[in-house]
């Protein structure tokens, strides 16, 4: 088989204009400013207006990126949607968006990895690519976690945020794209950051409600301390057995859930902060969003430019893994 490198040649972000501080959240349940900015480093974060669903500010993140790619939604092949706040549990938030893109031509799916959402979703829509199936496959981050945020939980409600982005893959010519991916699944962590209710296993009753689980709930240490370790392991290892050394990273796109879990990674790459992205301050931890939410961000600082080489990582409920290698293709920016 003939097989063709993916390369990321358009990028599109939606974040809602509403901005929650950590003062305001005060307001709601018993916690401060400091003790989140210092166990967390989020700062502020962004909430949908009551009532938006994913696929809308899926979709306004999918058009921005085929406008910057300057071509219209008919040619899009594959639409894949990672999300684990889906409008329903069917239809996919794939064929929501599909319809509202009026992408023609696309079929389409959604992926539910959490947190590492983005990561397997670019992979899966790369190999699609890789194979020759596919010229044009447009893969989306998007979540609206206030949809699952337990108003009256301290310890969850404060770290998430709600946004979108969506990148378009298509064959590369040159030496960029998609160089290797590396994913684990560990599945006895299921029981440490999840949404009990509203699946086939606890299907919505007064009770679900009334018990409150149809909210995230988490054991927030056990899961920081496989986050730190895994997201540094597997960091390392993509770089490692692709031949490179640390030091020829250009950047780190890590999964923003904690800035401390980012930090250890970074320390384990030995890698300055000039070549790490962390905007986890301003939108908290958007699920499946933040890699691409940090790669706008990258990109705004000038900090990500044709021909880097760059580790894309994440950790999330599953517990899932995914590490992206990549050299950077150009997108247009402005
Ligand atoms: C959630 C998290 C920030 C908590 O930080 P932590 O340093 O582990 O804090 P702990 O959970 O040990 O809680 C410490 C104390 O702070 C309290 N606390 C928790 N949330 C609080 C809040 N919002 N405001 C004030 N106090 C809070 C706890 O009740 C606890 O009090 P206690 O010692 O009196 O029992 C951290 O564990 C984390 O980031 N976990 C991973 C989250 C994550 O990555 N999730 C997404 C999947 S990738």
């Amino acid at each position: 088989m003939n097989l063709r490198r993916a390369r990321i040649t358009s990028l599109g972000c939606y974040v809602p204009e509403r901005v929650v501080t950590n003062v305001e959240l005060e307001k709601i349940v018993n916690t401060s400013d400091e003790w989140i900015r210092t166990r967390t480093g989020i700062r502020e974060r962004r909430y949908v207006a009551p009532g938006t669903p994913t696929s809308e500010i899926a979709f306004k993140a999918s058009l921005q990126c085929l406008e910057r790619r300057g071509i219209g939604p008919e040619e899009i092949d594959l639409i894949v949607v990672a999300t684990v706040t889906p409008d329903m549990l069917f239809p996919a938030t794939a064929c929501l968006v599909q319809h509202k893109l009026k992408a023609t031509r696309a079929w389409g799916f959604d992926i539910s990895a959490a947190c590492s959402g983005f990561t397997y979703a670019l992979t899966v829509g790369a190999e699609f690519v890789r194979t020759g199936a596919h010229a044009k496959v447009l893969v989306v981050g998007a979540d609206v976690m206030t949809s699952i945020i337990d108003f009256q939980d301290r310890t969850t409600c404060v770290l998430f945020g709600d946004g979108a982005g969506a990148v378009l893959l298509e064959p590369s010519d040159d030496d960029t794209g998609i160089l290797d991916c590396l994913h684990e699944v560990d599945g006895s962590g299921g029981c440490f950051l999840n949404m009990p209710a509203g699946g086939s296993a606890r299907p919505a009753s007064a009770e679900t409600v009334e018990k409150r689980l149809h909210f995230i709930k988490q054991d927030g240490a056990h899961v920081f301390k496989y986050a730190v370790r895994k997201m540094a392991d597997v960091s390392k290892q993509i770089v490692e057995r692709n031949g490179f050394t640390s030091d020829q990273v250009d950047l780190l796109l890590a999964h923003q859930a904690n800035v401390r879990i980012v930090d250890a990674a970074q320390q384990r790459l030995g890698l300055p902060d000039s070549k790490v992205v962390k905007n986890i301050d301003r939108y908290g931890n958007t699920t499946a969003a933040t890699i691409p939410l940090a790669m706008a961000t990258a990109l705004d600082e000038g900090r990500l430019k044709k021909g880097d080489l760059v580790v894309l990582a994440s950790v999330g409920a599953g517990f899932t893994v995914g590490a992206v290698l990549l050299r950077w293709s150009g997108v247009n920016w402005q």
